[in-house]
């Protein structure tokens, strides 16, 4: 007998940007039945229930998961606002796609995880970049062994400050905010995920902060060492302050896996599409009328064609959707590997703070250090 797909009533909480997206994936799957929103701001409920054709927009996120048509959550708000949310659906056993990260601060991350494991929720992080081909091929390659034992990972992010600088703009607690908490976390579960069989036991880090430091009180990049218990190490660096001409719209990675066996090297830069126009560029994360030149598709989320979202997001959001409706196992990070991904950025954070090496793992007490 083939399985018979559950039907889903589905609530999105926070309906920006990426609630948007979500929303419209989710109004084509077939087994999405009723869709509602709840969204803070009047105008943009009304304009995305509009586009999605929800059933049900509110500004209050406990009326929308108290309905009795939701059986599944996206907590899609501001990073430093999933926390309320979660909590209130937790009391009603929702399955829940919550982006990243889990949260921003490390002790309301911990009640988080704990809140969910307690409540035996199927939960899921949106580290969305685990949907695409070249990462899948690179996890399947170094788990069957190709490389021999990985002993020294490298990656390398580079941002347009244009991101960097709609988040500052966004928060009114620039501490809260980092390249490697926001940012540095989509290379960092990348790199973790494909080195899951090692435990991570230290790390040293440095920051710069001369180009955001001055206008928004941020930090420019990130440079970090971990090491793991066999020892061996995962050297990354992150800068979320490149100029706004510069072409990545959004994100360039590149990885490095050095192994005893065999070497994988994945460029992930965007570099080999490149679109040059006299005319405004309407698209990417923050449109700016200085930006000519474009390295398409370095939007981690994806890019419209035809009128829909082609890329990583729409099969994330379909795939989870499909787990919902039947229970199909997905390569989604758990919450658990989301807390462990911001105690590590805040553990990196920390590091350079201190100007010294920190022990893994760290505990919110910890964190605190050095503010
Ligand atoms: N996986 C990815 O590639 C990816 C890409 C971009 C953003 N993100 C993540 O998605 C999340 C949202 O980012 P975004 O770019 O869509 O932000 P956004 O600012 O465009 O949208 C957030 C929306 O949530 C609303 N909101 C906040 N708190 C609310 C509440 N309590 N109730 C109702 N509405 C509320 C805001 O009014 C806003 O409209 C963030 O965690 C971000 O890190 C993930």
């Amino acid at each position: 007998m083939r399985k018979q797909a559950k039907k889903i009533g589905l609530a999105i909480v926070g309906a920006g940007r990426v609630g948007l997206i979500r929303g419209e994936l989710a109004a084509r799957h077939p087994a999405v039945e009723w869709i509602g929103i709840a969204e803070k701001n009047p105008e943009r409920a009304k304009l995305v229930g509009d586009k999605i054709g929800a059933e049900f927009v509110t500004a209050d996120y406990r009326e929308l998961i108290s309905r009795p048509e939701v059986n599944a959550l996206i907590v899609s708000t501001d990073e430093h606002l999933h926390v309320d949310p979660i909590l209130a659906a937790c009391e009603r056993g929702l399955p829940m796609l919550i982006e990243k990260p889990l949260a921003t601060d490390l002790g309301e991350s911990q009640m988080v995880m704990d809140a969910l494991e307690h409540a035996g929720i199927d939960a899921v992080i949106g580290y969305t970049q685990r949907f695409r081909r070249r990462w899948l091929v690179a996890k399947e390659k170094v788990r069957n062994g190709s490389l021999g034992e990985v002993t020294m990972v490298t990656s390398r992010a580079f941002m347009n400050r244009l991101v960097a600088i709609d988040n500052y703009k966004r928060s009114d607690n620039p501490a809260e905010i980092s390249p490697m908490v926001i940012s540095g976390t989509h290379a960092l579960d990348i790199v973790m995920w494909l080195m899951e069989a090692k435990k991570p036991v230290e790390v040293y880090a440095r920051s710069v902060n001369k180009a955001l430091g001055p206008t928004w009180q941020g930090i420019d990049g990130t440079a970090y060492t971990i090491t793991f218990d066999d020892g061996a190490i995962y050297h990354g660096v992150i800068s979320w302050a490149l100029p706004e001409v510069w072409p990545g719209a959004v994100y360039s990675l590149e990885v490095g896996a050095v192994g005893t066996e065999g070497v994988l090297t994945i460029d992930d830069t965007h570099r080999d599409i490149v679109l040059a126009t006299n005319l405004v560029q309407g698209e990417g994360y923050a449109p700016d009328k200085r930006r000519h030149v474009d390295f398409l598709t370095s939007y981690p989320v994806g890019d419209m064609a035809l009128g829909e979202l082609r890329g990583p997001m729409r099969e994330e959001t379909n795939s989870w959707l499909n787990r919902v409706a039947l229970g199909s196992t997905t390569q989604h990070a758990t919450a658990r590997e989301g807390h462990n991904r911001l105690m590590l950025t805040k553990a990196i954070d920390l590091s350079a703070r201190l100007k010294k090496p920190v022990s893994l793992p760290i505990s919110p007490e910890d964190e605190k250090r050095g503010r």
